[in-house]
Order: structure tokens, then C-alpha cells, then sequence
């Protein structure tokens, strides 16, 4: 067992109206992920590839200022609700309601990557953790009902880093929590992801319309480009004439997990290099599974002078669907009062 210490704390500047925040630093004898209370952005995570040299896997900036000027996400904690909610509106008891638009006409990801959250040291001998909190207020972004947030980050001495939410709510509310780690697994800013493989337990996926909103669909992903049930390399058909695919840009959305016990931990994928030998298995209690493969990322100036092109990383985003509350047919997304929601994601990393 790893012996628990003190998280390192140091500081990481200062948002516009002067609040101070910090970065921590969670290690373990081979892992170091750096996570700052700003977002609860993961900055960097350096794992060993299978000769030892350690490389920094994920996507980011140096600076809090850049985390703060603009960020398609890095690494950062997702909600109130991942994905897009189509129209930026939603109805909940007979109400509806009216969500910022942030995505031409849809509200997509919410703002909680732009929060301060308090923190706090709650190691363990389960390894090194840091909880963060966040009280999202009554209307925050059109959502109904106060929430307390919770994220605790734990990296355990199997090399997880291991993600716990859970939130209550005093009012009928939509919830849906993830993170937005941007993984390269030869190092970011190493070029693009198109050779790294892909598995991912799902027999089936949910098709977009032009406007990446769910058409309700559940779709079988046989003799699709969709299929990873068996290891894939991301790039041997993303460019393939397919109309999911076009739709897009590449590969961007969910799938719905083989998960036969809904609610419980299970391994929804699996990611490897064969290059560096690193590999990287995403387990979540979570029914779906973000694909998105940077499609978007155009030149952006990131981390240690690197530049992020197309496709430069992948996402595994573990979630409810997109568009959930628009889709009863969808597990739900709900919270009620005197519930009390828990999920969990587990980012493992070993080489082979
Ligand atoms: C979405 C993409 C979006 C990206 C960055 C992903 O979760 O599915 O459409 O571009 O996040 O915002």
C-alpha cells in the first residue's frame, strides 16, 4: 500500500475578480496528475510508457489565464449537464425551462469548467485524493434547484486516477456529470491519435442530426464504422463516406454501453498505443460514452510551446446521453430531492 501524504499545493494565479487558485499535485510512485480547483481542469498527467520515459498525456495551457481566456474544455469537470441539450430548453413537471445558448442554438456542457471549487486534502490509503465542491445556485445557466456538487479525485497505487460525483438537489433538476480530459497516449502534443486503437463495449450508438442533437435512435453499430467492440485503430475509418460521420466531422458521439448491471462499474473502453505501449481502460457506473476525436481543435497553442491540430487527441467522456431530458425513452437524467446521485469513472493507465 502507498503510504497517504499531504497533496502538494502551489499556487496557479488569480481569476478576473481576484479570487487565488491553486494547483494540486497527486503522485503515486510511477503517475502524477496536477489538478487545479479552477474547473477541476486535470493540467497534466505524466504516466511511463513501456520503457519508463514518462510523458504528459494530456491536453492543456501552462497558465491559469489561458485556461480562463478560452478552452474547448480541457480536462475539465463537465455540467451541469454534458453534451447539448437541443434548443437550450428542456420541460421538467409540466415546467419548462430556458438554458443559456452556447452552441449556435443549443446549450452545450454548461459552465462548471469556469467555477472556482473549494478543495480540500482527503488522502487516504486508498492513495492521494482531493475533493472539490461547488454549490451550483438555483437558475445557475436556466437549471432548476440548488446543488452541491462533489468531485473527489483519487490516484490509487494501481495507477487510477479514479473520479467520484455525487450531488443532491432541493428542487426537480437534469444532471449530468463528466470530465473532459483531452488523451493523447504518445504525449500531447505528439502529433494526431489516428493510429492509437480503440475498444469500446457497446453493441450499440445514438446517431446525430446536423446539429450533433441525438435523433432518439438507438443504432446498431454492426458493419458500421461505429463497431469498436473489437480493438480499432480511430483513424482505419473516420474518413470513411458514412453519414454519421459527416455529420460529425469525424467520430463525436455516444454510445450506449453493454453495461448488464446498470449503475455498477464496468469497463465501457479501452485505449493503446502501440508505439509507446501505453494503454488506458475507462471504467464508469455511467450508461454512455463520449467518443469525440478533437475534430474541432485548429492550431490552438497549448502546453510546453505545443500546437493541437485536428485530431491531435481523443475524449472518452462517460455520461447519460446527450439531450437526455428531451428523450424519455433515455435513461433518465432526473434528480429529485432526497435523492442522492453518485457515479463514478476510473481512468486506469499500465502499458503492454
Ligand atoms: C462534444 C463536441 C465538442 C467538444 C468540445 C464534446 O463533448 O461532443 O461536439 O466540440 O466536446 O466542446
Amino acid at each position: 500500500m502507498q503510504v497517504a501524504t499531504e497533496i502538494r499545493k502551489q499556487a496557479f494565479g488569480h481569476t478576473s475578480d481576484g479570487m487565488a487558485v491553486e494547483l494540486y499535485t497527486l503522485a503515486n510512485r510511477e503517475v502524477e496528475a496536477r489538478i487545479t480547483n479552477y474547473g477541476g481542469i486535470i493540467v497534466s498527467l505524466h504516466t511511463p510508457d513501456r520503457n519508463g520515459k514518462l510523458d504528459d498525456l494530456v491536453l492543456g495551457y501552462d497558465s491559469l489565464d489561458k485556461y480562463i481566456a478560452k478552452t474547448p474544455y480541457f480536462g475539465a469537470i463537465i455540467g451541469r449537464y454534458a453534451n447539448r441539450i437541443a434548443h437550450a430548453t428542456f420541460s421538467l413537471d409540466g415546467i419548462t425551462y430556458t438554458l443559456a445558448k452556447n452552441d449556435g442554438d443549443n446549450h452545450l456542457h454548461g459552465g462548471f469548467n469556469k467555477r472556482v471549487w473549494t478543495a480540500k486534502d482527503v488522502s487516504s490509503s486508498a492513495g492521494q485524493a482531493l475533493e472539490l465542491t461547488y454549490l451550483s445556485k438555483d437558475g445557475e445557466e436556466g437549471f432548476p434547484g440548488n446543488l452541491p456538487v462533489k468531485v473527489v479525485y483519487t490516484l490509487t497505487d494501481k495507477n487510477e486516477l479514479k473520479i467520484d460525483y455525487s450531488a443532491t438537489t432541493d428542487k426537480d433538476t437534469v444532471l449530468n456529470l463528466t470530465n473532459h480530459a483531452y488523451f493523447n497516449l504518445a504525449g500531447q502534443g505528439n502529433g494526431d491519435i489516428l493510429q492509437q486503437h480503440i475498444m469500446i463495449q457497446a453493441d450499440r450508438f445514438t446517431p446525430i442530426d446536423q446539429f450533433s442533437i441525438p435523433t432518439g435512435e438507438l443504432r446498431s453499430v454492426k458493419g458500421t464504422p461505429f463497431d469498436f467492440t473489437t480493438a480499432t485503430a480511430i483513424g482505419a475509418r473516420i474518413d470513411q463516406d458514412d453519414q454519421q460521420l459527416k455529420m460529425g466531422k469525424g467520430y463525436d458521439h455516444n454510445w450506449v454501453l453493454n453495461n448488464p448491471a446498470a449503475g455498477s462499474l464496468f469497463l465501457a473502453a479501452q485505449a493503446y498505443d502501440p508505439h509507446s505501449g501505453r494503454v488506458l481502460e475507462v471504467l464508469t457506473t455511467e450508461p454512455g460514452i463520449q467518443l469525440y476525436t478533437g475534430n474541432f481543435l485548429d492550431g490552438i497553442h497549448g502546453k510546453d510551446g505545443k500546437v493541437y491540430d485536428r485530431r491531435n487527441a481523443f475524449c472518452l467522456e462517460t455520461q447519460h446521453f446527450p439531450d437526455s431530458p428531451n428523450h424519455p425513452s433515455f435513461p433518465t437524467s432526473e434528480l429529485k430531492p432526497g435523492q442522492h446521485f453518485e457515479s463514478t469513472t476510473v481512468y486506469k493507465f499500465s502499458t503492454k
